[in-house]
């Protein structure tokens, strides 16, 4: 059947949040961006007309795009980006996601503003592993940032200092209640005494992972990333930057009002504020004053986001069963590091006048002038070096003080560097966090290309001898983004059966505009990538 079209065009739109008014580049005018919605194993065209004042791409946050990088939207990782005034017609090929996803901009910090959900549908006449919800709501979490969020990263990286934390966190768009100016606009949920309803939650917030709670009610994790789990009970949630989660919620308390929230867990530069929505009961009574407030736990309960995390597990059913690699064909060990690189102009804000960086295997990615995809698969030499990691991995104690870290932590290579992998070889990857300045913290963590299987998790140092026989190959989560734990590790695996060049990068903004990124290159089957779909419809 004909793969239907739709039009995306990015402009800047006035939107007054906070007391005051500013113009922000939008989909469509809309903050959040407009839904799409298909069913599994779909495609669509999207044809991004840019209209905006700053180069911009879109990315399909959790789609795998099989053989089809050339649509995947990181720039200078796949494609150059879409200029003020010109267009371009993305793919999206749908194959086994089901469930929540979203979209965004993939250029600098315009995903602050441009983003919306991505909702995959059971295929018509299939249905979900859970009874039918009455109703669907979706949940997108962000931030908001007064000053123009371009200009805050701009300023950011030429001083060296920390990005500005944002001014709000907000739920669909609105800051909610508790902040000046926002009573009006907060987000208001109807709903009806004894029906179930299915909370599509996205957490597209720049900086922060974020708890989220409902007042009173009991919420049931049914899905994450496109994929679904073992429905349980929880009074909260736990959710990085990138992830969904997907949470059925029964209306059965007494008819009033009740808030959601949202507030930061554990970042360093974290906003404080919390967010708000309200779910109104229909029916006639007399609403409070104020609705009940959710118990949230406090933004550093390092234990509540823990417990929460691991009680994750794939649905492992019949319809959806588990696949998850028993043997390793490559493994990579990957250290993931907030540092410091000399500064460029003499007079930068990070520590000891030094601009500040990330890295992962202590090499801070540098952005290509031309897409490492286009100089791959045309074989232009000079754009990236295929040589990472940059050596076997580090052995010293990766959760120490800085203190007592080699000195060759303490400033990473500043270079583009991808990592080769074979096709349909195995592959585990344990990312290690660290702490060379003193500030370790979570990290969450997105591949794409690739869903991945979480087989492990812990704090301290990964033991290769002994950490591997606590992992999960029963049923691990398959997930696109993992929050690796402060001064821990996390361990995932995947099969590297589609062919392509994949941006790996933790999803805080700001890390990974301090360069915590690499390129994953997955081989097609001994040659390069000549079987690969449409190179380049520019
Ligand atoms: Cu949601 Cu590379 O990003
Ligand atoms: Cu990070």
């Amino acid at each position: 059947k004909p793969i239907p079209t739709v039009t995306f065009v990015l402009n800047e739109t006035s939107y007054t949040r906070l007391c005051s008014t500013k113009k922000i580049l939008t989909v469509n005018g809309l903050f959040p961006g407009p839904p799409i919605h298909l069913y599994k194993g779909d495609s669509l065209y999207v044809n991004v007309i840019n209209q905006g004042r700053y180069n911009v791409t879109i990315h399909w946050h959790g789609v795998r795009q099989p053989r089809n990088p050339w649509s995947d939207g990181p720039e200078y990782v796949t494609q150059c980006p879409i200029k003020p005034g010109a267009n371009f017609t993305y793919e999206i090929n749908l194959s086994t996601e089901e469930g929540t996803l979203w979209w965004h901009a993939h250029s600098d910090w315009s995903r602050a503003t441009v983003h919306g959900p991505l909702i995959i549908h059971p295929k018509p006449h299939t249905t979900y592993p859970f009874p039918k919800p009455h109703a669907e709501q979706t949940i997108v979490l962000a931030s908001w940032f007064k000053g123009d969020v371009m200009e805050i990263i701009k300023s950011a990286l030429e001083s060296g200092g920390e990005p500005n934390k944002s001014d709000a966190f907000t739920i669909n768009g609105q800051p909610g209640d508790l902040y000046n100016c926002s009573k009006a606009g907060t987000f208001k949920m109807a709903v009806e005494y004894g029906k179930t309803y299915l909370l599509r939650v996205i957490n597209a917030v720049m900086n922060e992972e974020m708890f989220f709670a409902v007042a009173n009610h009991t919420l049931t994790l049914v899905g994450q990333d496109g994929a679904y789990v073992k429905p349980f009970e929880t009074k909260y949630i736990m959710i990085t930057p990138g992830q969904t989660m997907d949470l059925l919620i029964k209306a059965d308390q007494t008819p009033s009002h009740y808030y959601m929230a949202s507030r930061a867990y554990a970042g360093l530069v974290y906003d404080n504020t919390t967010t708000t929505g309200i779910i109104q009961y229909s029916g006639n009574y007399t609403s409070p004053s104020t609705p009940f407030f959710p118990d949230l736990p406090n933004y550093t309960d390092i234990d509540s986001a823990t417990n929460f995390t691991n009680k994750i597990k794939a649905l492992n059913s019949k319809e959806h069963p588990v696949d998850v690699p028993k043997k390793v064909d490559t493994q990579l060990i990957i250290t993931v590091s907030v540092n410091t690189l000399p500064c460029v102009n003499n007079s930068c804000e990070g520590p000891n006048g030094s601009r500040l960086a990330a890295s992962l295997n202590n090499v801070s990615f540098v952005t290509p002038s031309i897409s490492v995809l286009q100089a791959y698969y045309y074989q232009i030499r000079g754009i990236f070096k295929p040589n990472f990691p940059r050596t076997p991995p580090y052995v010293f104690n990766f959760t120490a003080d800085a203190d007592n870290m080699p000195d060759n932590v303490l400033t990473p290579l500043n270079a583009t560097k991808a990592r080769i992998i074979e096709f349909n070889s195995s592959v585990e990857i344990v990312f290690q966090g660290t702490n060379v300045m003193n500030a370790a913290e979570n990290h969450p963590m997105h591949l794409h290309g690739f869903s991945f299987y979480k087989v492990g998790s812990g704090f301290g140092n990964y033991n290769i001898s002994s950490d591997p026989d606590g992992y999960n190959l029963e049923d691990p989560p398959e997930v696109n983004t993992i929050g690796v734990p402060k001064n821990g590790w996390a361990a995932i695996r995947f099969r590297a059966d589609n062919p392509g060049v994949w941006f790996m990068h933790c999803h805080l903004e700001r890390h990974a505009s301090w360069g915590m990124d690499t390129v994953l290159i997955v081989k097609n089957g001994g040659t390069k990538l000549s079987t690969m779909r449409n190179p380049l419809k520019y």
